[in-house]
Order: C-alpha cells, then structure tokens, then sequence
C-alpha cells in the first residue's frame, strides 16, 4: 500500500517527538508532501504515542486557504484528532469550515423530533438565550449518555467523517472530553483476532445505547433504525485499519447476544485502557476535530448546577454506507 510507508515514516518521528527526542514541525510531518509543508505555517505538536495533534499557526473561517484545508484533511487521516487552540469563532465561521471539509450533518436530535433540519449541536448546559441548565434537567441527563464511550453517528446509515467542537465556555472543574483510537486497538490485535473480526459486520443502535441513561421521543428513536456496519474499516487515503464499536454498537449479525457482548466489549476495553486515552482539558477559544471513522470519545463529569459548560458542534458526514438492518439487501 502506497502511503502506508509514509505513515510509519511519520509515526515513527511522532513517537521520537513524543519522547521529546526532537523539535516536531510540519515539514517532518509532511515529508509526503513537501510543497504544501514549505507553503504554510501550521505548527504541530503530538499529544500522544498513538494519536493526536495540538496545530497552531490557521485560523478557521471559510476562506481558509485551500493549502491549510488540505493540511487538516492530511492531519486527520494521520493524526485522528486536532486540538487548534485560541480560535475567535463565531458559527459562521464554524459552519462555513465545515462546508469545506464536506457536507454538513443535520443534528439529529432536532431532525429526528422536530423534522428540522439545524448543523449544530450545543453540548453543555448553557441554552441558546444564556439561562443555565442543573444537574436534574432532563437535557444535562440525556447528554450523560455522551460519557460513555462512543463514535458520533456510527447509529446513522452514513456515519459522521468528522465533529467539529468548539469551546465558548468551559467548567471550572471537570468537563474534559476523553479521546482513544480504535484504530491503535486494532493495530494491537493479535494476528488470529484480526482474522476473526475481518469478515463481521457490527449493528449500531440509537435506542438501544441512549435508552439506557434517558427517554428517547418516540419521533427521534422512529428516525433512527438499527444500521449494520463492517466490525472492520479502512481509511483509504493510508491503508490503516480499525474496529468500529462504542457504545451505540449493539451486537454483530449471526452470533448470540452474550457472545456479541462479549466481543464488542472486550474490543472496547483494548482500546481504552487508561495509557490509551488522551483526555482534553478544554480551554475557551479551542476547537477540536476528531475523526469518527476511528476514534472513540467520551464526556467526563462536571457540576452543572455549579458551571457553565457551552460548545458548538457541527460534523461531517462521511462516505460510507451502511445498511439499515432489515432491509438489507446483503
Ligand atoms: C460530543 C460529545 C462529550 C462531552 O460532543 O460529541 O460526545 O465532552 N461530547 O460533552
Ligand atoms: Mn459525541
């Protein structure tokens, strides 16, 4: 595979920066791309051994040079998750960013009960005319569904490529949102596991992952049908793999519940093991892109009756296509 050797190159020197062993810069990063290295000032700096990237020197807006766009295209196959620190957004800018990633996503939830179609999601517990929502809001109890770990819309028929999530207010304690790589856990696999999990396809459910920590409105949940998924993607631009599970992830076609348990979950904890998580403690002004096609993420805790916490999210929608279990024509 071609660009698989430009990857190990790179992975290795992100491992070398990692240790602090030397300076990281874009143009070691690119060594694929040259031209583009040269052409821009993007800084990058790993965040950890599998994953990750904290990226100064753009700013996001819609007139982003085509040079900066096709650098965090770049990153996100590479790197999986980009923290961009100090961003003066407004969702403008966020929204017209997104558009030159791809298509934005309709937000499910208003989409799903409503039948409207808005591209962001607020997450946190601040409401669009600033009043704060406590810890009992049934709201703040159906984003808890967000703290365990999942893939954002690995439930829909196409997944999200990315999110898109910028802080404008932050808690005082609490609140990071945790990061890890399923395609590091698939990397990990043992030779005959890898084999065992290549042919399987994986259902990802909606209800079956939210019901458990808040009502869903029967208009949303009927929006969302079970979807099958192959257990095993590919990121085509280099060839690298990964398991695509989470809590959405309900069983996998053909095996019994207690074995399609035992298998998801078990996936799940090999990549989650506390050396394997990056978690970001946010600042105001960050904005971070994840790529869902291969990482897991999670809220953590914070005192909503006590803190503020308000991000705006929009994402991606991706490329591949699952299907809506029962009406599979496979
Ligand atoms: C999300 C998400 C968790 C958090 O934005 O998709 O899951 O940190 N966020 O609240
Ligand atoms: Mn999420």
């Amino acid at each position: 595979m071609g660009g698989r050797s430009d990857f190990d190159v790179r992975f290795a020197e992100l491992t070398l920066a990692a240790s602090g062993q030397f300076d990281y810069s874009i143009v070691d990063v690119f060594s694929g791309n040259p031209d583009l290295a040269t052409m821009n000032q993007l800084n990058i700096e790993p965040l950890h051994n599998d994953f990750g990237a904290r990226v100064t020197g753009t700013a996001f807006s819609g007139d982003m040079s085509d040079t900066d766009v096709a650098l965090i295209r770049d990153a996100i196959d590479t790197y999986s998750l980009l923290c961009f620190p100090d961003q003066d957004m407004t969702d403008e800018k966020q929204l017209a960013f997104t558009r030159l990633l791809g298509e934005p996503e309709a937000e499910h939830v208003t989409f799903g009960s409503t039948g409207k179609v808005t591209y962001f999601g607020t997450v946190g517990n601040v409401q669009d005319d600033g009043s704060k929502r406590g810890n009992a809001h049934a709201s703040t109890r159906h984003q808890t569904g967000n703290q365990l770990w999942h893939s954002d819309s690995s439930f829909r028929e196409i997944p999200s490529f990315v999110s898109i999530l910028h802080a404008y207010e932050v808690p005082g304690e609490g609140g990071a949102t945790a990061f890890a790589s399923m395609r590091a856990g698939y990397a990990r696999l043992a030779g005959d596991m890898r084999e065992t999990i290549e042919p399987l396809h994986v259902i990802h459910d909606y209800v079956f992952s939210r019901s458990q920590v808040a009502r869903v409105d029967p208009n949303h949940a009927a929006s969302l049908p079970p979807v099958m998924h192959r257990l095993v993607r590919e990121n085509p631009a280099n060839g690298l793999k990964n398991y695509y599970v989470g809590s959405h992830a309900r069983s996998i076609p053909g095996w019994s519940g207690i074995d399609s348990r035992r298998l998801l979950d078990d996936l799940l904890k090999r990549a989650t093991q506390p050396q394997d998580i990056y978690a970001h403690h946010w600042q105001v002004g960050d904005t971070v892109i994840w790529d869902n096609r291969c990482m897991l993420h999670r809220g953590t805790d914070y005192d909503a009756d006590r803190w503020r916490r308000r991000m705006r999210q929009t994402r991606v929608v991706g490329h591949e296509k699952g299907v809506i279990h029962g009406s599979a024509t496979r």
